[in-house]
């Protein structure tokens, strides 16, 4: 059967109240001062609302929509969800128009944006190099010294912000990806984020060839050195092609970092206001790498506040009454906060990773699933829960900057993670 088509009038909502906010705030490379005014009007309840009424009022899997001269579908159901995702790359390919156009700004050959034979031998080097299955990746012991070191230079008491914490943070991820040597290159991560924010445009923004020439080269300098204890030394021992472009590889790692920091610093503002929480999470701190219920806190982090809003595909033959090149829109928030299905919709609940429940619901899907799952899930829990323990270990974080997250509140749909500020003194 083929999916129905949306009214008009609901394509202008799921535009300008979906989509609009979405792109607003920066697909590529959020721009602080529209995420400052999206949480000042939290911009995902409505949208979020938009999508319950399409679904009570249509009651379909997959929802066209009217728009001229591009074959569109939105995803209304949770088993839609996990049918879509577990039938990646074919027919539902990772690789979509609109994603293809943004990301070639600084990954012209990332896995996300490539299709057949190189697509699979990409996200064969990517599983390879991250350690995709492993709880923990072998250089964890590394991670651990070097994000201690990083830590150990944020005073223990006063104010601690966005900045500063993203300075520190950017140390450890050059120091992981690059290697010791690149702890200070903020040059590169500048220009990469320069071409992000182009890349917020699609194909609205020219190519800016030379940029992306000058940050591809940056990026092949650090991999030559191939430092002993870094993601560069594990690239250069894992089977490529060179058109497989490492390079290209590491602009995905590096723009998706951004991303795990957003999310580590929100994470810490919900421990500093959740007690039973935080008590849990420093309880286990100190025994073991794994971290479990720190993992868990991520993973719910990214589900309240999902750093892939927007997951896209595009259909690679007629499937299910749509033509070939539908474009498929998985929006997030609207199945992670879904009130009418979830009840712990918007509270913290770390536990729900833990006692399978949020494993049940297809739906759940913070790094996403199937076979275009984030093949760095792993490695991002990982390095993001020996942040946060290291954080807390000898500090306490009292949250100023006005946002109620308590277990008594419910949590915002829209969270600026440029505007936390936490008040820090030292462990009691
Ligand atoms: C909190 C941090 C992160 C989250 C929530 C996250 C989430 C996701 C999601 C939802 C996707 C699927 C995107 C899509 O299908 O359109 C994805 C793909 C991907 N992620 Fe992550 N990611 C994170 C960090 C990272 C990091 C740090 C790396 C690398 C070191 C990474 C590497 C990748 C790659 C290579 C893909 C493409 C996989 C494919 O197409 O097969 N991610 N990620």
């Amino acid at each position: 059967m083929s999916a129905p088509t949306a009214s008009r009038l609901d394509t202008v909502k799921v535009a300008t109240g979906v989509l609009g906010p979405t792109l607003a705030g920066g697909v590529i490379k959020r721009r602080p001062k529209v995420m400052r005014l999206l949480e000042k009007v939290q911009a995902d309840t409505s949208a979020v609302q938009i999508m319950q009424d399409l679904r009570a009022k249509y009651d379909v899997p997959l929802l066209r929509l009217a728009v001229p001269g591009r074959s569109f579908a939105l995803v209304l159901s949770a088993d839609e969800v996990g049918h879509v995702l577990a039938e990646s790359p074919e027919p539902f390919s990772p690789a979509n128009l609109e994603k293809r156009r943004a990301l070639d700004k600084f990954q012209p050959h990332g896995v996300l944006i490539s299709e057949g034979g190189a697509r699979a031998r990409r996200r064969e080097f990517n599983e390879k190099a991250l350690e995709t299955p492993q709880p923990l990746h072998h250089l964890t012991p590394l991670v651990i010294e070097r994000v201690r070191q990083e830590v150990a230079a944020l005073p223990t008491s006063g104010v601690l912000d966005w900045d500063q914490y993203a300075t520190v943070w950017w140390r450890i991820v050059r120091r992981i990806v690059l290697g010791d040597s690149a702890r200070d290159d903020e040059t590169t991560t500048d220009l990469l984020g320069r071409l992000r924010l182009s890349a917020n445009w699609s194909y609205l923004s020219p190519r800016h060839a030379g940029l992306q020439e000058r940050v591809l080269g940056r990026l092949r300098g650090h991999l030559k050195r191939a430092e002993e204890g870094s993601l560069a030394e594990v690239i250069a021992r894992t089977p490529k092609t060179e058109d497989d472009d490492p390079a290209s590889q590491v602009g995905h790692w590096l723009f998706a970092f951004d991303a795990a920091g957003m999310v580590a610093f929100r994470a810490l503002a919900l421990l500093a206001t959740h007690p039973h929480a935080r008590q849990l999470a420093i309880e286990e701190a100190p025994s073991t790498p794994d971290l479990p219920y720190l993992r868990a806190s991520i993973l719910d982090t990214v589900r309240l506040w999902p750093t892939t809003p927007a997951i896209l595909r595009d259909t690679t033959k007629e499937v299910e009454g749509l033509p070939e090149g539908t474009g498929i829109l998985v929006y997030t928030p609207f199945f992670h906060r879904d009130d009418q299905n979830l009840p712990y919709a918007h509270s913290f609940a770390p536990e729900i990773w833990l006692d399978g429940r949020a494993q049940q619901n297809p739906a759940l899907v913070p790094f996403s699933a199937g076979p275009g799952e984030c093949p760095a899930r792993n490695l991002v829990l990982m390095v993001t829960s020996i942040l946060l323990a290291a954080l807390m270990e000898s500090r306490d974080y009292l949250l100023t900057s006005g946002q109620r997250l308590g277990p008594a509140h419910k949590q915002p749909s829209t969270l600026d993670n440029f505007g936390l500020t936490f008040s820090v003194r030292p462990k009691r």
